[in-house]
């Protein structure tokens, strides 16, 4: 049959079958059509789809290209199958028409970008996102996130990010859920379900991120060596990988680091070992930008070459922007050191994800202008926006009551370099979003209080540098008010890829500001807005009322203001642990025991001569303007069994004078094992609203799958024995009990 013949049935085939995208496309259907496809492609063309550019700027050393004439050819030749960083109905149109129009097999292309905490409607960090404790919400965030960039010409974003972080010096712990795992399998999820929701036009394809271990970074510093036993690898860094696949995740992201001496972009054991043969994933792998070329930085490829052909056997299927796969796989197959079937099967995966969107049937249905202009910042994605950003602020401490603020106040005193900042709140990965739309919190403050307060702002100082010629002005200005918001933290930029700390302290004279401040005498509210824990002991022992606000997005300032005077009752706790210093780090919650428990009175256990064991603020910890009582801890029975779930029942009592919201916590440690087990590890947890003076009753359920952890045998068992179960407010504030495993 002539090809062009051929064409046109196939083309018939694919698209002439009447699909409704708002249901899922059954497998079989589409691995159809993708072999029709295939069976038409010469290799260059199938080579053609394992390419990813940037179009534009990016987040990394790209190569120069005269993007549009080269690109252009480029996709006429059929030697692009996606592109970051194109966005636009219009920008995308174009591109796409010239490859549906202008190459060979009309193949169309697959556009990715960032879309971590927002596209244009900005939204609280990830971090920030995970403190709410709450995935629904986390879930309808990422769905307007969805919503807005796919009007936007966008199919596909590179989030979630699900490292696990346990270091704060580390900048990307800003993307992630912090240190938890099972928190992070919980965000993870919910964050795939809001993207790729059923996969109509108002979904993307989501990609989990970094694959693995990324948060790993010996000494927090971005892109170093990780190196960590296959048993920390399985119960630490991968369950939030395997939880966004269980919820569907399309696609997963390589990361830059190695893991034991061998970096994810070539590491077989990660990408088809583990992905494939144990996991079952279907969907494809995409390298971090240019990580397969990376590899010779390693020292572990030779040349491009050498990473192209280790890279692709190892199980990678899209390159980003490094061209080893452009430019060496033809070569590499004539040389028999690839098989052309490795190829087939990353093709197949690649077109598979174009069918399931849709885009063989309709390649600009992406691509509406009037859908665009309807939908980036409409009303319900701000509206979104703000009730995310309320719920992901934590309250640290209230000494007093001072929150939630009288509405009284003849004038309040709003000071701090974060305190009119339009480009802080956006965050370290704010997309498109314009701080001309961020309402800061002297903004926030002076729509929300009547006329009769006087909101009056003074800066202070920088964010950095060590200039205190803003101090009198602030002093001044706390003088004449009867309250302060001492707005204080991070930059946006000190967080993020690249950007990670050595200290943890509030950069530049920003504590002494603190401390000028405080010696007014007058009542103090400390905002932070920082991208990782920062370790602020002072302000701790010093003020009063403490609110960790993180980088909330566009509607920071309002957030910031239906909190500090109680319209919204805060509820968020902590994803990662507040370290006193530095030198503490890594600490975390669910340690190991040692052999010698840390033990202050004790010199031979295992602590520091200068600090404290415990931490600034732990896992889980968040307050409210009520206080809620945890008592009656009840176990269904004192045995559990592969046949029979525990039931464990705690009341929960509103006992303060503010109806609001308690996220219960459920942890379990193992208490002898073959392999040792952490001291705790949390296992659930419920958010519940209760009226004050309300109690109510919260079950858990444990089933003896959730007792399991990673062998000797590197092989998820459990193990007969005893298990104390804990419930409580957060990590350091239990309840506890014990229960037997039977076999
Ligand atoms: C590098 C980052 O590590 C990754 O998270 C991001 O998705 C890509 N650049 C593309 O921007």
């Amino acid at each position: 049959m002539k090809t062009s013949l051929k064409l046109v049935l196939i083309f018939f085939f694919v698209s002439g079958t009447i699909v409704n995208h708002s249901q899922v496309i059954p497998e079989k259907i589409i691995s159809a059509r993708v072999d029709s496809v295939l069976s038409l492609m010469t290799l260059e063309e199938k080579i053609g789809q394992l390419n990813q550019f940037s179009y534009g700027s990016g987040w990394g050393p790209a190569v120069k290209v005269q993007i549009s004439s080269q690109y252009h050819e480029m996709i006429k030749e059929g030697k692009i199958g996606s592109f970051l960083n194109a966005t636009g109905a219009e920008l995308t149109y174009e591109l796409q028409k010239i490859a549906v129009s202008e190459s060979r097999l009309k193949i169309p292309i697959l556009f990715g970008y960032d879309v971590i905490h927002g596209f244009k409607t900005i939204f609280p960090v990830p971090l920030a996102e995970a403190s709410s404790f709450d995935p629904e919400i986390v879930e309808m965030s990422a769905r307007y996130q969805a919503l807005e960039s796919s009007s936007a010409g966008i199919h596909w974003t590179f989030a979630p990010m699900v490292d696990i972080a346990r270091d704060p010096r580390w900048g990307r712990i800003v993307e992630g859920s912090g240190e938890d795992s099972y928190l992070g399998s919980v965000m993870s999820s919910a964050r795939v379900r809001g993207f790729q929701g059923d996969l109509s036009n108002d979904n993307i394809i989501s990609c989990a991120k970094h694959f693995a271990a990324y948060g790993g970074a010996e000494g927090g510093r971005d892109y170093n060596s990780v190196d960590i036993s296959e048993r920390t690898l399985r119960d630490v860094y991968l369950p939030p990988f395997k939880s966004a696949l269980d919820a569907g995740a399309e696609t997963i992201m390589a990361s830059f680091n190695e893991i034991s001496g061998v970096p994810s972009s070539g590491n077989k054991f990660l990408l088809t070992d583990i992905l494939r043969n144990e996991w079952g994933f279907k969907g494809f792998v995409v390298s971090d930008w240019n990580s397969i070329g990376e590899m010779i930085n390693h020292n572990y490829s030779k040349d491009l070459k050498d990473a192209a052909m280790i890279s692709i056997n190892s199980g990678m299927d899209m390159d980003m922007e490094s061209r080893a796969f452009l430019n060496h796989l033809k070569e590499l197959v004539d040389e028999n050191k690839v098989y052309e079937e490795t190829i087939d099967e990353s093709v197949r995966r690649i077109l598979r994800i174009k069918f399931m969107l849709g885009l063989f049937d309709d390649p600009f249905k992406y691509c509406s202008k009037e859908r665009e202009q309807k939908i980036v910042m409409n009303d319900d994605i701000q509206k979104a926006a703000l009730d995310v950003a309320k719920r992901s602020i934590v309250l640290l401490k209230n000494d007093g009551s001072l929150l939630p603020l009288k509405k009284d106040f003849k004038k309040i005193a709003v000071i701090g370099p974060l305190a009119e900042s339009k480009e802080e709140p956006l965050g370290a990965w704010a997309g498109f979003g314009n701080p001309d739309d961020v309402v800061t919190v002297v903004e926030g403050l002076r729509k929300y209080v009547s006329g009769k307060t006087e909101i009056l702002y003074s800066k202070g100082c920088d964010i950095e540098g060590g200039s205190t010629d803003g101090f009198d002005d602030a002093i001044k200005t706390a003088n004449e008010s009867e309250v302060v918001i001492l707005c204080l933290g991070e930059s946006k930029d000190m967080s993020g890829e690249a950007r990670n700390r050595s200290s943890l302290e509030l950069p530049g004279v920003q504590q002494r500001l603190a401390e000028e401040i405080y010696k007014t005498g007058k009542p103090v509210v400390v905002i932070l807005m920082n991208g990782r824990p920062l370790s602020v002991e002072w302000i701790d022992q010093n003020i009063p009322a403490i609110v960790e606000a993180w980088f909330l997005g566009i509607k920071s300032g309002d957030a910031i203001a239906e909190v500090l005077f109680g319209d919204y009752n805060p509820s968020g706790k902590l994803p990662v642990t507040f370290p006193r210093s530095v030198g503490q780090i890594p600490i975390y919650y669910n340690h190991k025991n040692t052999g010698r428990p840390g033990n202050e009175n004790n010199h031979y256990t295992s602590k520091y001569l200068d600090l404290p064991l415990s931490s600034l603020y732990p896992f889980g910890y968040g307050l409210s303007y009520t206080r809620f009582k945890i008592s009656d801890l009840k176990l269904s029975s004192a045995e559990i069994s592969a046949n029979n779930n525990l039931i464990i029942k705690v009341k929960v009592e509103n006992t303060g004078n503010y109806d609001g919201e308690e996220v219960v916590q459920l942890y379990i440690q193992d208490l002898v094992a073959s392999v040792t087990r952490p001291v705790k590890e949390l296992k659930g947890f419920k958010k519940i609203f209760l009226k004050k003076g309300e109690e109510k009753e919260i079950n858990f359920t444990i089933s003896e799958e959730d007792l399991r952890f990673t062998g000797r045998e590197n092989k998820a068992i459990s193990e007969p024995g005893y298990f104390k179960v804990f419930v409580g407010n957060d990590s350091g504030n239990v309840i506890e009990s014990k229960f037997e495993l039977i076999k």
